[in-house]
């Protein structure tokens, strides 16, 4: 399959992802809000912890799926795309602390400890990788930068511990799958 074909149906894939994400949360679910003023107390949680499937799916799922995406699928030059890159895993870091903070405030209002599941563990040594790698790859490659024998040396590993969080992101995303249904039972 060509490299255009990929990346439309890639495209295609995040979009359904996105609309069966929305479709879940506000039609067979509650909705999503940080806050809410509904005075039942459950539904006003759920509200809050709705927003963090949401908000990491699109962190991890959709922003971070396509900065990778975008080295393979946009004709552009290698500055232009590094830029792009880096964009939107800035993009993918603001909804992701966001989504960590929808469930930790979830977690107080419930009065509820905090990082008691395997998803919990999973997610933040994902959360954790993702900033490690992000102010790496800002050090190396962009700000002060390596010299370009280092950077050479740097890219493979770069690649591939980034390849390695989006699996680590895709098994984050399944386990807390899993545990809403179990929850919901
Ligand atoms: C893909 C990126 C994700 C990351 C990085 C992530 C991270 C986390 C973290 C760190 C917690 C623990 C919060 C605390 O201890 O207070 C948590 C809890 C939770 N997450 Fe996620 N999550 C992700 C995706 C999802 C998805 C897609 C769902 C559901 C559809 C989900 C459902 C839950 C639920 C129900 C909890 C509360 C129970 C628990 O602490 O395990 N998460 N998540
Ligand atoms: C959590 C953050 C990051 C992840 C997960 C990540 C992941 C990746 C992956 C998987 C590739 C391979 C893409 C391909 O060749 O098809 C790549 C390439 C690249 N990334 Fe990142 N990246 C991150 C942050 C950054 C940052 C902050 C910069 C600096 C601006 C950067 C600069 C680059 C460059 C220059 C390449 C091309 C390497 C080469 O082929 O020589 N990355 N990244």
């Amino acid at each position: 399959m060509s490299t255009f074909l990929m990346t439309v149906f890639s495209h295609l894939l995040a979009v359904s992802i996105a609309i069966l994400g929305l479709y879940w949360l506000i039609k067979l679910r509650e909705g999503v809000a940080f806050t809410s003023h509904v005075k039942i107390q459950i539904f006003n949680i759920s509200l809050i912890i709705n927003m963090h499937p949401l908000l990491t799916v699109l962190e991890f799922i959709i922003f971070l799926g396509d900065a990778i995406i975008i080295y393979k699928g946009i004709p552009a030059t290698r500055q232009t795309l590094k830029l792009i890159h880096l964009m939107l895993h800035l993009i993918a870091l603001l909804a992701g602390i966001l989504g960590i903070y929808a469930v930790f405030k979830f977690h107080n209002e419930l009065k509820a400890g905090h990082a008691y599941t395997l998803h919990s563990w999973i997610g933040l040594a994902t959360i954790c990788l993702f900033g490690l790698q992000l102010l790496l790859g800002i050090v190396t490659f962009l700000f002060p930068g390596a010299k370009s024998a280092t950077r050479a040396t740097f890219a493979p590993w770069h690649i591939f511990t980034g390849v390695g969080i989006v699996f680590m992101a895709i098994v984050t995303a399944e386990t807390g799958l899993m545990e809403e249904f179990m929850f919901q039972k």
